[in-house]
């Protein structure tokens, strides 16, 4: 028979579970242990931090999906190019943990550089050909270092599923073959991208935008929106209508825009029909932005449209979502 526990040590139950934040391997291997010991199914979430409400869309989607959500907060030094803005990357850790907290997570890892890596990798994860377009044609190395920290990430926190913004759509195409590839034995949940009301994709490096920048980096989203409207007309059409919007706008340097099957990311051939990725990149100001939709090619497109309200089951909290028709 157990015994009733003395009043004192109960904790009342609007007390709000407290939330660790754990820097170290051997704390974050505790926690973990403790879980499994609880039988809990474990979903992690990891971010670079400056959280925003598609991160926030994560770890919402990510608690539906298991008993107990690790967020991580790591900024990975690997994944960012010599000229690259690593530096001025905004680091709010204070904020981060509150919207962490607010999300029931159980624990937030947030360890510094030396920890996750004590010295400089000598073997480290090539993101093979995949890996060397779209973005990885503008940031050569960047998938490597993505999948070595998403690797060691998921080694850390021997997570049951891990959750992933369709945002970077790129990466949760690489970290799915990762996982296939190299049989990581995780399940891996995309989640559909959250934009602002006028449809700008949520983004850490938005807070870098000026307000006539952030004008100007709405004609991403515009020319996307452009495009999915023509995915009736085929290929030719939706780059046609989705080049107009982004010609338009002389603030915008394009870096690409490309029309590509979601799964193998080759450009689709104009006759194309079924799925297409259609991804953007481009620079306003000192910041590089991305982008993408997805569309069925040569069909009716009978989905949600941008600027309509998310029904989203990831529950994007009354933020606009673009998803898949
Ligand atoms: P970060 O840019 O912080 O993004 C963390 C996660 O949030 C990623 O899965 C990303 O796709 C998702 N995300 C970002 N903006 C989003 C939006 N507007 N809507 C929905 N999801 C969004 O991506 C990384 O960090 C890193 O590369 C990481 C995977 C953590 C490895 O270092």
């Amino acid at each position: 028979m157990t015994m009733p526990r003395p009043m004192t040590q109960r904790r009342p139950i609007t007390e709000p579970r407290p939330m660790p934040v754990l820097t170290t391997r051997d704390e974050l291997a505790a926690a973990r242990d403790a879980l499994a010991a609880r039988g809990a199914r474990v979903a992690v979430v990891m971010t670079m931090g400056a959280l925003h409400d598609g991160h926030a869309a994560l770890l919402r989607a990510a608690r539906e999906l298991a008993d107990a959500v690790i967020a991580t907060i790591f900024v990975n030094p690997l994944q960012f190019g010599p000229t690259e803005d690593r530096d001025r990357y905004p680091r709010t850790l204070a904020a981060d943990v509150a919207v962490c907290q607010r999300a029931a997570v159980e624990a937030v890892f947030a360890p510094a550089q030396a920890v996750v890596y004590p010295e400089p990798p000598q073997v480290t994860v090539g993101a093979g050909p995949l890996g060397n377009v779209l973005e990885g044609a503008s940031r050569p190395g960047h998938f490597d270092g993505v999948l070595t920290v998403v690797a060691k990430l998921l080694h850390l926190t021997r997570p049951d599923v891990a959750v992933f913004g369709e945002k970077d759509a790129q990466q949760l195409v690489l970290i799915r073959r990762m996982v296939r590839d190299l049989d990581f034995g995780v399940d891996v949940v995309g989640v559909p991208t959250v934009r602002e009301p006028d449809g700008l994709a949520l983004s850490s490096r938005n807070r870098y935008l000026a307000p006539a920048e952030r004008a100007t980096a709405l004609a991403l989203s515009r020319a996307l929106r452009a495009g999915a409207t023509a995915a009736a007309a085929g290929p030719t059409q939706v780059r046609r209508a989705a080049h107009a919007v982004l010609d338009a706008e002389p603030g915008l340097r394009l870096d690409y825009l490309a029309l590509v099957d979601p799964a193998t990311l080759a450009e689709v051939e104009d006759n194309h029909a079924g799925p297409a990725l259609l991804a953007v990149a481009g620079r306003v100001g000192a910041t590089r932005l991305i982008d993408n939709v997805t569309m069925r090619i040569s069909e009716q497109v009978s989905g949600q449209l941008f600027g309509q309200p998310s029904h989203s089951s990831a529950g994007a909290g009354g933020r606009h979502v673009l998803k898949e028709p």
